[in-house]
């Protein structure tokens, strides 16, 4: 299944740029294999999107600019207002009224956890609450904002698939004398999973500094959730010492192929923001080794499950597939959540 094929993706929120890179000055951002725009009327003012045409000859809004409070198109000068509304053409004869059509297809767009997220479906909901991301107690650190060759639905994939760690993770924190995982529910709600396993994991020097983990292994327990179909939230606890290591991974699709992944993490531990780079390095070098491997796979995600070979610790990630096969089926726009007649959570396996 491509992210092409599944309309109802449109429905969610995605980050497409840090927030203090949204500026006054137009943004472009590709989405769902289509330009968009973004921008701020002024400085400091909540975010605007639209798609990324002038609907007078078709022009880059995104090669215009900022006056007034309002997007100026570079081809004629049209602006526009933060509702998308036409409020002036320069080359109209005076008095004219400005034509009802002329005016922009905006897109849902907000600010949370220093993102600027936007929806350019029909948000059925607002920008997805991540728990310990804005929580108090919690630092906010973010880690990388990159583009990624490989599918969106491929990294969430991944993101929940936990027995991979011992793995493509050997040479990091994966521990390949230990690839088990402890016996774990699936419990899904609509469209959201959860699960909670433990494992082994191996804790390389970086880590010892970050963690304060002194040993070479050490016991985790992964609390994985599928927040919203591609957005991932997985809270590492830390057996020896009670660290909590937060992790948000959202894959914003560019296209079938591409996706602009996005990672930050909570933590519990206040670390002083000297410490933030070396926690950053060891996440960093842990999401090089999946991308790597990802950037290799075929984008197409099979939701047939009889297509793939699955064994007892694939449960999560054979739910995932069941939820994108239904997503599939839904046209976009319409209402989220299980379908009617299912029981709103289920315990799978
Ligand atoms: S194309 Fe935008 S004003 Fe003409
Ligand atoms: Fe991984």
């Amino acid at each position: 299944m491509l992210v092409s094929e599944i309309p109802a993706l449109r429905d969610h929120w995605y980050p497409v740029a840090y927030a203090d890179a949204v500026t006054t000055e137009p943004l472009p951002v590709r989405i769902f294999g289509e330009r968009h725009v973004v921008w701020r009327p002024a400085a400091g003012a909540p975010p605007v999107a639209a798609t990324d045409r002038c609907p007078h000859r078709a022009a880059r809004l995104s090669q215009g600019w900022v006056d007034g409070g309002t997007l100026v198109c570079p081809y004629h000068g049209w602006r526009y207002d933060a509702d998308g509304r036409c409020t002036e053409i320069p080359a109209a004869e005076p008095g004219v009224p400005v034509p009802p059509r002329a005016c922009l297809r905006t897109d849902a767009a907000g600010e949370r956890y220093g993102l600027v997220w936007i929806c350019v479906g029909d948000p059925s909901s607002g920008i997805p609450d991540l728990g310990e991301a804005d929580a108090e107690g919690y630092t906010l650190i973010h880690e990388m904002m990159e583009v990624w060759s490989a599918s969106a639905p491929r990294i969430v994939d991944n993101a929940l698939d936990v027995s991979h760690v011992a793995f493509v993770h050997r040479g990091s924190v994966g521990s390949a004398t230990n690839p088990r995982l402890s016996d774990y529910t699936v419990e899904r709600d609509g469209t959201r999973l959860r699960f909670e396993v433990s494992y082994v994991a191996a804790v390389p020097e970086l880590q010892k500094r970050n963690t304060g983990i002194t040993s070479d292994l050490t016991s985790r327990s992964t609390e994985a959730e599928l927040v919203e179909p591609l957005v991932f939230r997985g809270k590492l606890t830390y057996h020896e010492n009670g660290l909590e290591h937060v992790l948000y991974k959202t894959a914003t699709p560019i296209d079938d192929d591409t996706t602009l992944f996005c990672q930050f993490i909570a933590r519990n531990d206040d670390p002083s923001p000297d410490r933030w780079d070396d926690i950053s390095a060891m996440d960093r070098q842990v999401q090089a080794e999946d991308k790597a491997l990802l950037e290799e796979i075929e984008s197409d995600l099979p939701t047939d499950v009889t297509s793939e070979v699955h064994i007892k610790a694939d449960r999560m990630t054979l739910e995932y597939r069941r939820i994108l096969g239904e997503l599939a089926e839904r046209p976009a726009g319409a209402p989220g959540g299980a379908p009617a007649e299912e029981p709103v959570a289920v315990r799978v396996g």
